[in-house]
């Protein structure tokens, strides 16, 4: 009796269409005629459920516009990104709000939180605003404000809370649903040592717990050992 042949081996990386995250042929412009910056060049990259890819390059080197085209938040000059199956660029800009508050948590590279909500609602905002603000999601949300070392100071407002504190709860703030695309924006550069591993420890373990395809960009090189993959941006071009 004849059986069927084996799958082939995964190619190493990413094989064609296990990838939550792909960008292919990303090109981004900034800026208009002699400002204008080629902020990303022909940018491929594909990141597969449960993987944590690190992605590093000098100051101005496009690792925000990368994770910005990335979230939707962007939309690239040419090239398409496919989050969850659907390509951002087919979408209109409300429909793309929609995708990302379901399958996207984003940590940016300066906290960006609501100036009027405390640290526990800015979670809860989250969970509401894409359905989800259940009893399960209020519970999860203070289990990573206690993971973040801010259960102590849920209830206070930014302007209460130093840069480092902001900087957790936009992390606890990204987690909260369980994202399956997360990417996260410099997430150690106002902690301290301590502070940083623990905080990129949780990264990792929500990366696996949750089959979240992860991308971590960072100045930080103590912190690139927990990555699966780490890529260099120069100049726009990833390597
Ligand atoms: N709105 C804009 N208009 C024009 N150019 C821009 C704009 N935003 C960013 N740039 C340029 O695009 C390039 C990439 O910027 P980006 O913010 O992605 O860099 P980065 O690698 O995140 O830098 P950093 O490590 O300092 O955060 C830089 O040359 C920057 O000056
Ligand atoms: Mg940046």
């Amino acid at each position: 009796m004849n059986h069927p042949a084996p799958a082939p081996a995964p190619a190493p990386g990413c094989p064609q269409g296990t990838a939550v995250l792909r960008l292919t042929g990303v090109t981004l412009h900034l800026g208009r005629d002699q400002q204008q910056v080629t902020a990303l060049d022909a940018v491929d990259l594909a990141v597969a459920p449960g993987e944590l890819v690190a992605v590093t390059g000098p100051s101005g080197s496009g690792k925000s516009s990368l994770l910005a085209v990335a979230g939707g938040l962007q939309s690239p000059t040419r090239g398409t990104v496919h989050v969850a199956g659907t390509d951002l660029t087919t979408l209109k800009e409300h429909q793309r709000t929609a995708h990302r508050r379901r399958h996207i948590g984003y940590v940016f590279q300066h906290a960006n939180l609501f100036a009027s909500l405390t640290a526990r609602e800015q979670l809860l905002l989250t969970a509401h605003a894409a359905g989800r603000l259940d009893a399960a999601t209020r519970r999860r949300a203070d289990e990573l404000l206690e993971a973040v070392g801010m259960s102590a100071r849920a209830g206070h407002c930014p302007d209460r809370l130093s840069g480092g504190e902001r900087q957790r709860v936009g992390i606890a703030r990204a987690l909260v649903l369980a994202p399956e695309v997360l990417l996260v924006d410099e997430p150690t550069s106002a902690l301290d040592r301590a502070r940083a591993r623990d905080i990129v420890g949780l990264l990792a373990q929500q990366t696996r717990a949750h089959r979240t395809a992860t991308v971590m960009v960072t100045h930080d090189h103590e912190i690139l050992d927990t990555a699966d993959r780490v890529l260099t941006l120069r100049d726009g071009r990833l390597t």
